[in-house]
């Protein structure tokens, strides 16, 4: 993956807000969704869509559940080396951080490039193509979905968002190699389904604070069932507990530098952060069944 010429940014899309949606308080970032940007070039686009559609993905990768027909996940860096390198790229990680109005790194290697499939019957073009998945939040504080199809006559293909005041906002969905940017976990939303396209291929990678002290509320309940769990629990356990070795390092530095200046010790401060870190150790250890 070449940044210089597989990307094809072009400078921060019209964003709305969360306090647009009467979401104001909620979340970990004031932007909640993003307009359609281009993000990857069409040649970048199209290796994506080799390495995902390859033989072994489609062997060791497909998941299906009663909520989408046909998912591929967790090829990636093993099947799918420049899918990885485009996600864990500072380049791209920059560009989805400024969109989402806060740093952000993919949550786990295992949520790079999920890729959605649905699939249009050719005799009846006007049937929505896509078992739509039901209202909802997602798993993750952010996603990134970006088009793997050419399907420039697509209808439809929309994500409706849920504002505060129970009114609906929708979004327009993004053409080949472009994406949309979207707090998931924070808004109940809705993927209209499309017609007029022969299939429909998006990719989604979801992204997780990189701030250790910011609250990070991912969850892995709708996650499970379309995942080889030995991978998820192994990735999930290493990254929620390295939050955790961080949160500890900072609050002992905090301790030693009041006493180094002899400043009283704070019992409630204290008291709060390691309530706080048995709250976070709990749900980390809820997700593991
Ligand atoms: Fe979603």
């Amino acid at each position: 993956f070449n940044p210089t010429k597989h990307l094809a940014y072009n400078g921060l899309p019209k964003r709305h807000t969360m306090e647009e949606l009467a979401l104001p308080d909620v979340g970990i970032s004031p932007i909640a969704v993003s307009e359609p940007f281009e993000l990857f070039s069409k040649e970048a686009a199209k290796y994506m869509r080799d390495e995902v559609l390859s033989d072994e993905v489609w062997e060791n990768c497909r998941f299906a559940s009663s909520l989408a027909a046909c998912q591929l996940r967790g090829m990636s860096p093993k099947y799918a080396k420049f899918v990885y390198d485009a996600w864990t790229n500072p380049q791209t990680l920059r560009i989805i951080s400024d969109i989402a109005g806060i740093e952000l790194i993919p949550n786990m290697d295992y949520e790079i490039g999920h890729i959605n499939i649905s699939v249009q019957s050719a005799d009846n073009p006007d049937l929505p193509a896509a078992p739509v998945v039901n209202w909802h939040k997602d798993s993750y504080p952010f996603v990134c979905v970006l088009m793997l199809s050419d399907a420039p006559d697509m209808k439809g293909g929309e994500t409706a968002l849920q504002t505060g005041t129970g009114e609906i906002m929708k979004v327009r969905g993004p053409q080949m190699g472009s994406a949309v940017v979207l707090q998931g976990r924070y808004i109940t939303h809705i993927a209209l389904p499309s017609t007029n396209c022969r299939e429909r291929i998006t990719m989604v990678t979801s992204f997780r604070p990189k701030d250790p002290s910011v609250p990070e509320d991912s969850i892995l309940t709708t996650i499970r069932p379309v995942s080889d769990l030995r991978e998820l629990y192994n990735q999930w356990t290493e990254y929620r507990i390295e939050i955790v070795e961080e949160r500890c390092r900072r609050l002992v530095k905090k301790v030693r530098g009041r006493k180094r200046v002899g400043r009283d010790f704070d019992v409630e401060g204290v008291k709060a952060e390691i309530e706080e870190l048995k709250n976070f150790l709990e749900r980390t250890s809820d997700q593991l069944i």
